[in-house]
């Protein structure tokens, strides 16, 4: 007979918003006639698997120029176990300089798998899970407060506004944690085009956090995918360009500007850690970590993003400004869309304008679970997130999440017309007091 074990022996426990993961991922397949405004998954537009094997010739021969290798000895290198800090940090340096204007020497650079390795590689540096606390906007994106939930490690949702973390709300939380025994560590957030709202972070806001950050002793997790896709107004700086006392870590990845099957992202820190006197990089502490966690990140795939960013001479902005124009057009679209069908029936939805990324939030005048997303998808053929399973306060029981990027175009209108239907439905039902 096999092995039978006890669901309270697992040191993984259940919770729901460990299953949004997976939902994210799976649920286009269970629904493939439903229009999907799931996932953040990037268009395919961008998929050319010729070019893959291209960039791993393009980066084979950079390489083998620059540490005077052959081919042969290029190739075996590939083939190989490989530097746990990776192999193209210099060209992330330079891809950073040149798009951000940030200066980097190739050692604060840790090439990670996917951002969520990076994620990962954080929180088992930096926590402690019996003293430490997670501190994440409200919402927060689940990659990092699944794996915080993991870990055992306690994560604590702080209030945001419209330009981003509120900063009496992130004293107050401060507090109550310090008066509880334990430790506010790091603060998680995408300050531009978050997932899953679309916001971005006010350069005041930036500045305050930043002051705020230095002045208690916290981390900022800075977790930026979406950044460099942007329609309207200027950027602003991130808070890596704007941080004085090296207290930001920077999540980066290249899964939305090539394409996630690379699972290439990257960590950035210039943190130092006192050790016997001595003052020690912290990102040494962490490929330590991370040599446990994936020994290191596959070279071929490194090898793939590294010929991408030869080929654009390591400035991805103009590359991105061609697929951007197909992005804005969705969200455009979808815009539209929205104030056909919702702005004159349905005065009480609302909706924001997102100036990048992938996602926007709208508002209903009524709550919605997990149920009644399976049922629209199932009887309305329209498939999207609740904002909730990216929280826990309960102050987005009544959001949904609508991705623009990944749904077909010429299926915006019809995908908002059969939501439509599913909210009239929604109201009818609970205007004769029938159960959603
Ligand atoms: C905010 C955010 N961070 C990280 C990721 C995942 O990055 P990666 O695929 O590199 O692990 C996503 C993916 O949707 C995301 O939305």
């Amino acid at each position: 007979m096999s092995l039978i074990i006890e669901a309270s022996d697992l040191s993984f426990q259940e919770h729901a918003n460990l299953n949004a993961m997976r939902f994210l991922n799976e649920v286009i397949e269970r629904y493939p006639d439903a229009v999907s405004f799931a996932s953040g998954r990037p268009s395919e537009i961008n998929t050319q698997p010729k070019k893959w094997f291209q960039y791993i010739e393009q980066f084979s021969h950079y390489l083998a120029k620059t540490q005077n290798k052959s081919h042969q000895e290029i190739v075996n290198l590939l083939g190989q176990y490989g530097d746990t800090r990776g192999i193209i940090n210099p060209l992330i340096a330079k891809q950073l300089y040149l798009d951000e204007g940030i200066t980097l020497e190739r050692e604060d650079i840790l090439v990670t798998n996917g951002a969520q390795e990076g994620m990962v590689i954080c929180l088992d540096t930096l926590f402690s899970p019996a003293h430490d606390v997670l501190l994440v906007t409200d919402p927060a994106y689940i990659g990092i407060t699944g794996a915080a939930r993991i870990k055992g490690i306690d994560v604590v949702y702080v209030e945001c506004d419209s330009e981003g973390p509120i900063i009496t709300a992130l004293a107050l939380s401060i507090k109550n944690i310090a008066t509880s025994g334990k430790r506010a560590r790091a603060i998680y957030t995408i300050p531009d085009f978050s997932n899953p709202c679309g916001r971005t972070m006010s350069l005041e806001r930036r500045k305050e956090l930043l002051a705020f950050c230095y002045a208690y002793g916290l981390f900022v997790l800075e977790d930026s995918p979406y950044r460099l896709f942007r329609y309207t107004h200027q950027p602003q700086p991130t808070l890596l360009a704007l941080d004085e006392k090296a207290v930001v870590i920077y999540i980066g990845t290249f899964a939305k500007t090539l394409c996630p099957a690379v699972r290439i992202g990257y960590l950035i820190c210039r943190t130092r850690v006192k050790r016997s006197e001595q003052f020690m990089p912290l990102i040494d502490d962490m490929t330590r970590v991370k040599s446990f966690i994936s020994v290191n990140t596959g070279n071929i795939a490194q090898a793939i993003v590294g010929g991408f960013l030869l080929e654009n001479n390591c400035s991805l902005k103009q590359t991105i400004q061609g697929i951007n124009k197909h992005y804005q057009e969705k969200r455009d679209r979808l815009l539209l869309s929205l104030a056909h069908f919702f702005a004159e029936q349905y005065p009480t939805i609302s909706w924001n304008v997102p100036d990048g990324g992938f996602f926007l939030n709208l508002k209903l005048p009524f709550d919605l679970t997990m149920q009644d997303v399976e049922h629209c998808a199932a009887e309305f053929g329209v498939i999207v997130v609740p904002t909730a399973i990216f929280s826990d306060s309960g102050c987005y029981n009544n959001v949904l999440r609508l991705s623009f990027s990944y749904v077909e175009s010429d299926m915006i209108e019809e995908g908002v017309r059969r939501l439509s239907c599913f909210i009239a439905d929604s109201r009818e039902r609970m205007k004769s007091g029938i159960d959603k």
